[in-house]
């Protein structure tokens, strides 16, 4: 067996994915879930709107709950909404390493939130993960993702819980809980004067999502006061489950913190990416791949972080697979492997964005959508942006779509900002 025909027998080809029925599929899933039946897509109503003025040098706090980080900031807007972001503070993500209970999981928010709180009263909340959001905009925990360990959390209200922590401190305070995708979609939207036809926010990041603005009409599962208007839909992308999984992908999502969810997630976001490259080196080491030298090599690495898996495809004098004695057959078969996951990965992601804007505009458009990227994996992952742009213009242009790919700095949290002030 070749590479080729061990990254076929894997499923870890692109050019084996079919575009156009996977997007078929994500657009049934779309429709599912917005009416309320059963669906991998939770499309979670987040009750923003995204047509707000934004006030000019009002403060508001803003704390960002994401992957691994957890952020903390006081923003305000200038004239031309340009976010001034001060007294940042990044801290470790409770329970993203070790198991943290309910109590010591909002108390850690709290402490970190404690020393911002005399800065205003509003208070924009980023929310990473699947919470489903109340009319009053705080969000009720569905699940954790990105192998987050806090079991007691979920099914609880974060802002609820955030406030009770706070206690007389947090008195005449008021919290506006959102996704980062929303959050994304939000920076995006005031970013830019050019005019759009609709919004999107994508992130590639430790996790993977995308939001979008959706008709109130079309939300069949809720009943809405304004159903002329329209507002923001998390999608919860990474729990698509159409995508066709490998061996590989299965094992990693049993390996995971909750096996069976977001499978779509475990095949291209950055938590899981260094382990498919890993346990795609190691399989084919064992079905025959690598000499003698490349065998010994990948059996020595127990786990592949992102500086290593980045130095797979540095050919040059720093790249892992330059620094041992390997052959040169060895490190082309690593590097293709190593690719093809990237590829596959960029494939899929292109897959999501594209279905979301053909949701937005249907077949054709005149004005162009707005899609703002987040996200370290999908700007630092090598060729990972490259490949996806380049599949999602095959994917569009054959549409005649229009549409704008941007990157605003720190988009969750100016994001937050906008929906604290607004909201
Ligand atoms: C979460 C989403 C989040 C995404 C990107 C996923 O694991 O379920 O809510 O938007 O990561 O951070």
């Amino acid at each position: 067996m070749d590479t080729r025909q061990f990254l076929d027998k894997y499923n870890l080809l692109a050019n084996k994915i079919d575009a156009d029925r996977l997007i078929a599929e994500f657009l049934s899933e779309m429709k599912a879930g917005l009416a309320g039946r059963d669906s991998s897509l939770a499309m979670i109503p987040a009750y923003v709107t995204a047509d707000r003025n934004i006030p000019v040098d009002e403060p508001v706090i803003v704390i960002d709950a994401g992957g691994t980080n957890l952020r903390v900031a006081c923003i305000t807007f200038d004239m031309d909404n340009r976010a001034v972001i001060k007294d940042y503070e990044r801290y470790p993500m409770p329970g993203a390493v070790e198991e943290v209970s309910a109590t010591e999981f909002f108390n850690q928010l709290a402490h970190h939130l404690g020393p911002m709180l005399g800065k205003s009263k509003k208070i924009g909340f980023c929310f990473s993960y699947p919470a489903e959001i109340s009319p009053e905009l705080d969000g009720r925990l569905l699940r954790w993702t990105k192998e987050m360990k806090a079991p007691e959390v979920i099914g609880r209200f974060i802002g609820r819980g955030l406030m009770a922590a706070l206690g007389p401190a947090g008195e005449g305070k008021s919290i506006v809980l959102l996704n980062d995708t929303v959050a994304t979609l939000l920076a995006g939207k005031a970013a830019g004067k050019k005019r759009y036809g609709s919004h999107v926010g994508f992130i590639l990041g430790t996790g993977t999502n995308i939001a979008y603005m959706e008709k109130n009409k079309n939300i069949l599962k809720i009943i809405v006061s304004d159903a002329s208007g329209s507002q923001a839909i998390n999608v919860e992308s990474g729990g698509f489950s159409k995508a066709p999984r490998s061996d590989i992908d299965n094992m990693i999502d049993q390996a995971s913190e909750n096996p069976g969810i977001n499978q779509f997630e475990k095949m291209i976001s950055g938590r899981y990416l260094p382990e498919i490259v890993l346990r795609a080196l190691k399989k084919g080491a064992e079905e025959g791949l690598l000499d003698t030298a490349g065998r010994h090599w990948i059996d020595r690495q127990e786990s592949l972080d992102h500086e290593q898996m980045d130095a797979l495809f540095n050919t040059g004098g720093s790249g892992i697979t330059k620094s041992t004695d390997l052959s040169k057959v060895d490190r082309d078969c690593i590097q293709t492997i190593a690719n093809a996951v990237i590829d596959r990965a960029a494939k899929l992601a292109a897959i999501n964005m594209a279905a979301t804007v053909i949701k937005v505009v249907g077949e054709s458009s005149d004005l162009p959508v707005c899609i703002n990227i987040d996200g370290s994996t999908y700007y630092k992952a090598a060729g990972l942006r490259e490949n996806a742009e380049r599949y999602l213009k095959m994917i569009l242009r054959d549409r005649n779509i229009q549409y704008d790919l941007v990157h605003v700095e720190r988009a969750p949290m100016i994001g937050a900002a906008i929906a604290g002030l607004v909201n």
